[in-house]
């Protein structure tokens, strides 16, 4: 591809004015909007209105003005992204904290069900707070087991004894996508519930959740949803499941009526309950707006240009001598990119000098988020350049860029 090309798909790009809706840092080409999502510009107001006015004038009036209803109405604006229902979603807490509770619920119902039911199977190197989590949820729950094997012997893992498949749908180092609804329907066949987290896939690739017929799943909102550092998670719970499963985190927001102020908890109905203290309204302020650019995108239309913006940079991956460890088939990977080098950390680091900001996965895992509300194919073809040009003339070599960062 040359510059040329690149820049004649950028003309024809229906996407290519969301470019603008971003605040663009000048000489950078940022490649980790699958770790933390660009800042729309619009949030910039949004959040000073929320501070200076809501906050700072309305002051707890607010609650009854909008921000008591917030993680649902937030929620419900994450819906149409993964395949769900607008009251099978609710944000709240971070994916860890969800993942805690929607699996502990998940556990204890099976039991009920059936008592011999108490193995949760996860993925080995699948990311390390869903399996940290889960570890943390089999010691809450009598009996309860954790059972973590390789990908290719998931299947053999699931059994009667199994209560709940946890896996993440795109893989965080790989980008491997899992099939949801074979592994879905590979699950409740076993008799289990199955729960995906949905970070990496969440404004990355269409999710159907309804039409997989999946039963529980989380995500981040601070990843291709925008919603600012450290912003509030979704969870999702099928309608099926609603009435059955229960939040341990069984706090006074998840209460029947949490201004009644009764001793005993109550769980409210749907989705709230699972909501457990005061929600964070500044994170939901920024995460709405985030959200808000997502109106009338068509997710066709997003897939088809990850994968135009993946061709690019495979391709100057390729040519630079770096092992890509993500799958060839769009439908089998998300929207991020990934090589392997024994200098990757180095290559990385020689790239944000360049300003093309990716990231490191320990141990050589070079990774590039493919953004394709915040990236222009022009962009990716130079960022590939500079790799090419970083790797074939040995710069990454300099003593500098060997020093390490805490985050990476
Ligand atoms: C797959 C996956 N799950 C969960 C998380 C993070 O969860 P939390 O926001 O609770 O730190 C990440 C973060 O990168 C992730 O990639």
């Amino acid at each position: 591809m040359t510059l040329e090309e690149a820049l004649a798909l950028d003309a024809a790009d229906p996407l290519a004015p969301c470019r603008d809706r971003f605040v663009q840092g000048e000489g950078l080409i940022y490649l980790d909007g699958n770790s933390l999502g660009q800042l729309p510009r619009a949030t910039i107001e949004a959040t000073g209105e929320l501070v200076r006015v809501a906050w700072g004038e309305q002051l707890i009036r607010s609650w009854n003005e909008g921000w008591i209803d917030a993680p649902a109405r937030v929620g419900a604006m994450i819906a149409p992204l993964i395949g769900a229902e607008a009251d099978e979603v609710i944000v709240a807490d971070s994916t860890s904290v969800n993942l805690y509770k929607l699996i502990v619920a998940a556990l204890r119902q099976a039991q009920q069900r059936d008592p011999a039911r108490k193995v949760v199977v996860s993925e080995a190197g699948n990311f390390p707070t869903d399996l940290h989590i889960a570890e943390g949820a089999v010691a809450a729950v009598a009996g309860a087991e954790l059972r973590v094997v390789e990908r290719g012997a998931l299947a053999d893992a699931l059994g009667a004894d199994t209560a709940l498949l946890l896996l993440t749908h795109v893989h965080y180092k790989t980008a491997e996508r899992f099939d949801m609804a074979g592994w879905t329907k590979a699950a409740q066949d076993a008799g289990a519930l199955v729960c995906w987290d949905l970070s990496h896939s969440a404004g990355a690739v269409g999710v159907d959740l309804n039409a997989a017929g999946a039963d529980l799943a989380v995500g981040c909102g601070y990843k291709y949803l925008n919603g600012g550092p450290g912003a509030p998670a979704f969870l999702y719970v099928a309608k099926r499941w609603q009435d059955l499963l229960h939040n341990p985190l069984s706090g006074w927001m998840g209460h029947a009526e949490p201004f009644g102020f009764a001793d005993g908890y109550a769980a409210a109905a749907g989705m709230k309950r699972w909501l457990t203290g005061t929600p964070s309204v500044l994170g939901l302020g920024a995460l709405e707006s985030g959200l808000a650019l997502w109106d009338g995108i068509d997710m066709a239309q997003v897939t088809a240009k990850s994968a135009a913006l993946w061709d690019i940079f495979h391709a100057a991956g390729t040519a630079a001598g770096l092992e890509c460890v993500t799958p060839q088939d769009p439908v089998k990977r998300g929207s991020h990119i990934s090589f392997r080098h024994a200098h990757a950390y180095e290559i990385v680091q020689a790239l944000i000098a360049r300003g093309v900001i990716g990231d490191f996965r320990d141990p050589d895992i070079l990774r590039f988020g493919l953004t394709p509300l915040t990236l222009s194919h022009a962009d990716i073809w130079s960022a590939g350049q500079m790799l090419i040009e970083i790797v074939e003339s040995g710069e990454y070599r300099r003593p500098e860029f060997a020093v390490r960062n805490a985050v990476t």
